[in-house]
C-alpha cells in the first residue's frame, strides 16, 4: 500500500487513488475530533464567514463555530477551540464550522473516495481506519497537511501530526498491507520520531512533540491571543478514538460525521 504525505493541499495528487487524511493540528482537525467525540451529529463546512452566517440563519438550531485570526467572528456562538468544545455538552447537536485553513483543505480533498480527519489526538485511530479502508478498496493513503496562509505555507504542527499518523500506520505491523512510503512520508515520520522526548531517547537531547508544536509560528500566535491551553491539548497523541469523515448533505454541501467501518458502505 502506498503511503504518502502532502505537506500542502496543492501537493495532494491523484485524489481518486487515495484514502485521504486531512490534518490541521492547530486547530481545525483537533476541534473536529473533539466535536464528533462529544456526540455532535454533523458539522457543516462553510467556505466563508458570510456563508457560515447564512447557513446559521437558515438553521437556527445549529451551533455557529469558527475563527478568523484565531478568534470567533462577530455573532458566532463559539470559536475553534478544542479545549472549549471538550467542556461542552454537545450530544445530538449540529454545528457549522468555518476556519482559515483546515475547513478549506477538507473541501479541496473532497475528490478522494474517502476523506478522514486526522490529528495528533486521534493518530492511531485515524491511521487504522485509513489503512483498513484503503486495503479494502485497493487504494493508497495520503495524509494531507492543511498548512497556513490559506494552504500556501508549510506548517510545522501539521507535519508533526502527519508524522504521528504515518508512525501509527507503520506501527500496525502485520495488520497493515506491505507499505511503500514516499520520501515525504519518510520525512514526516523522521520529524515526528525525532521529537519523542527524552523518555524515549534518553541518550539524545530530543525535544517533545509538544515543545516542537509550541515552537511553530501558529502556536506562538495562539499563545499571544491567550489560547495557549489549546496547544498542550492538541499535542496529546491518541487521547481520542473518534474519527470524523467527510460526506455530502442532501444539498451536496460538505459535512462531517463520526466514522465507523460501516460508514464506507
Ligand atoms: C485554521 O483552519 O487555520 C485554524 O484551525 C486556525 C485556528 O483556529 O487556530
Amino acid at each position: 500500500m502506498k503511503l504518502d504525505v502532502a505537506f500542502l493541499p496543492s501537493l495532494f495528487r491523484q485524489p481518486g487513488q487515495h484514502v485521504c487524511v486531512v490534518v490541521d493540528v492547530l486547530r481545525a482537525s483537533s476541534s473536529l475530533v473533539v466535536l464528533v467525540d462529544r456526540g455532535v451529529e454533523e458539522v457543516l463546512l462553510a467556505s466563508s464567514i458570510g456563508e457560515a452566517r447564512r447557513l446559521a440563519r437558515e438553521r437556527p438550531q445549529y451551533l455557529l463555530c469558527g475563527e478568523r485570526g484565531g478568534l470567533p467572528p462577530r455573532g458566532f456562538h463559539y470559536g475553534n477551540s478544542p479545549v472549549e468544545f471538550a467542556a461542552l455538552e454537545l450530544a445530538g447537536r449540529r454545528a457549522i464550522l468555518c476556519t482559515s485553513n483546515g475547513t478549506r483543505a477538507l473541501a479541496r480533498a473532497a475528490a478522494a473516495p474517502l476523506v478522514l480527519v486526522g490529528a495528533l489526538l486521534n493518530a492511531t485511530a485515524v491511521g487504522r481506519a485509513a489503512t483498513e479502508a484503503a486495503a479494502a478498496q485497493g487504494l493508497g493513503v495520503a495524509v494531507v497537511c492543511s498548512g497556513d496562509d490559506g494552504g500556501t505555507t508549510f506548517s510545522l504542527e501539521d507535519a508533526l501530526g502527519a508524522g504521528a499518523i504515518v508512525d501509527a500506520i507503520v506501527g500496525l505491523g502485520r495488520e497493515a498491507p506491505r507499505l511503500e512510503l514516499s520520501d515525504a512520508a519518510l520525512a514526516a515520520l523522521t520529524l515526528y520520531r525525532a521529537h519523542q522526548g527524552q523518555e524515549h531517547q534518553p541518550e539524545a537531547d530530543a525535544p517533545s512533540v509538544e515543545a516542537a508544536l509550541r515552537a511553530s509560528s501558529h502556536a506562538r500566535d495562539l499563545e499571544a491571543l491567550g489560547l495557549g491551553e489549546d496547544l498542550s491539548f492538541c499535542a496529546r497523541r491518541d487521547a481520542f478514538a473518534a474519527v470524523p469523515y467527510l460526506q455530502r448533505d442532501d444539498g451536496g454541501r460538505p459535512m462531517l460525521r463520526r466514522y465507523s467501518s460501516a460508514s464506507r458502505g
